[in-house]
């Protein structure tokens, strides 16, 4: 893999740069598919960014249980609000679905996995910024707490009030069902990761025909394309800007869990085809206000870095 270097100093252009990869024939049905979903994900991304709960709203309600005009403010407050965390949740379907076509067109036979990425350099390059969109997604929901603590309120005013689903459905509101399903999307430190290495899990296992390795060396080389990049000083100061470098490492940490979830050993095994002990180092060389979500995406949300399997260096730098 490592041979042919100019094909991979290709690639990482490719990915890092604006210049964006033209879509070949072949791809043009899935790229356009993922690319309505994709131009969405700047919007949803800047939605959540904004996002300021309805905390005071919140707390004067609680404090005084018989002011019923203080009860209907936050309700009033909170209702928008879970109308965008719902907006959210359905778009995690959406990227679901997205992840799904990459997938399947990335790894169909009869091509390897580098194969397909320089034949699909277009397809490559929408996957890598699903992940980037998903790690950053991620670092914002799991720094406010706002999310939980309005979609909380919103659940026990239901249930308190006895709220039926006429009733909201009437006033536009977020049903019971969705409300449920929104909770356990809202209760994962992840959310969106857990989505799509849920459905990561979900293709491997519906294809039986298909090696799990098509889609674990896909994933593997990605990993290692990245870090080839964070790694190596010429490459590197190509790329002075930090938002490609954080690109880069969200991309590389996003492949790194999915790889981990469907991998039956995952990535931290000694077999693994992911260089961990390389990947954490090249974290940890980095600023720590910029990769301490990353680190703890690793520390929490990877299936298997507490196996026996790990070895203790690694372990050891994770900690
Ligand atoms: C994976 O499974 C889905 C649904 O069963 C099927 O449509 C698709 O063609 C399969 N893809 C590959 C690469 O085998
Ligand atoms: C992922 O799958 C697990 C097990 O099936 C499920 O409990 C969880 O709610 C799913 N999470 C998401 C975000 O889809």
């Amino acid at each position: 893999m490592f041979t042919d270097t100019i094909k991979f100093y290709h690639f990482l252009l490719l990915l890092l740069q604006s210049y964006n990869a033209q879509p070949t024939e072949a791809e043009t049905a899935v790229w356009n598919q993922v690319s309505a979903v994709l131009e969405e994900a700047h919007g949803i991304l800047a939605e959540l960014q904004s996002y300021n709960g309805a905390g005071q709203e919140i707390r004067e309600a609680i404090q005084n249980p018989g002011d019923l005009a203080l009860q209907e403010k936050a309700w009033n407050a909170v209702c928008p609000l879970v109308a965008k965390l719902k907006r959210f949740y359905e778009f995690s379907l959406r990227l679901e679905n997205a992840l799904r076509s990459l997938l399947e067109a990335l790894t169909s036979p009869p091509y390897a996995p580098m194969q397909h990425l320089e034949r699909e350099q277009a397809l490559a390059k929408q996957f890598a910024e699903i992940l980037h969109f998903t790690l950053s997604f991620d670092e914002l929901k799991m720094t406010n707490p706002a999310i939980q603590n309005d979609f909380s309120y919103y659940r026990r005013t239901i249930s308190r009030n006895r709220l039926n689903n006429q009733q909201l459905e009437a006033e536009n509101e977020v049903n019971n069902e969705m409300a449920n399903r929104m909770s356990l999307f809202y209760a994962e430190a992840t959310p969106m990761l857990k989505t799509l290495s849920n459905a990561t899990t979900k293709f491997v296992s519906e294809n039986k025909t298909l090696p799990i390795e098509d889609t674990t060396d896909c994933l593997s080389t990605m990993a290692c394309v990245c870090r080839v990049m964070l790694e190596t000083p010429e490459y590197r100061c190509r790329f002075t800007n930090t938002d490609t470098m954080l690109f880069c490492m969200r991309v590389m940490v996003g492949v790194i869990i999915l790889y981990d979830h469907v991998h039956p050993v995952g990535a931290f095994a000694k077999t693994s085809k992911i260089d961990m002990k390389g990947c954490i180092k090249v974290l940890k060389e980095q600023p720590s206000n910029s990769v301490e979500g990353l680190l703890n995406a690793l520390r929490y949300t990877t299936r298997h870095l507490n196996d026996d399997s790990t070895s203790k260096q690694i372990r050891a730098l994770l900690q």
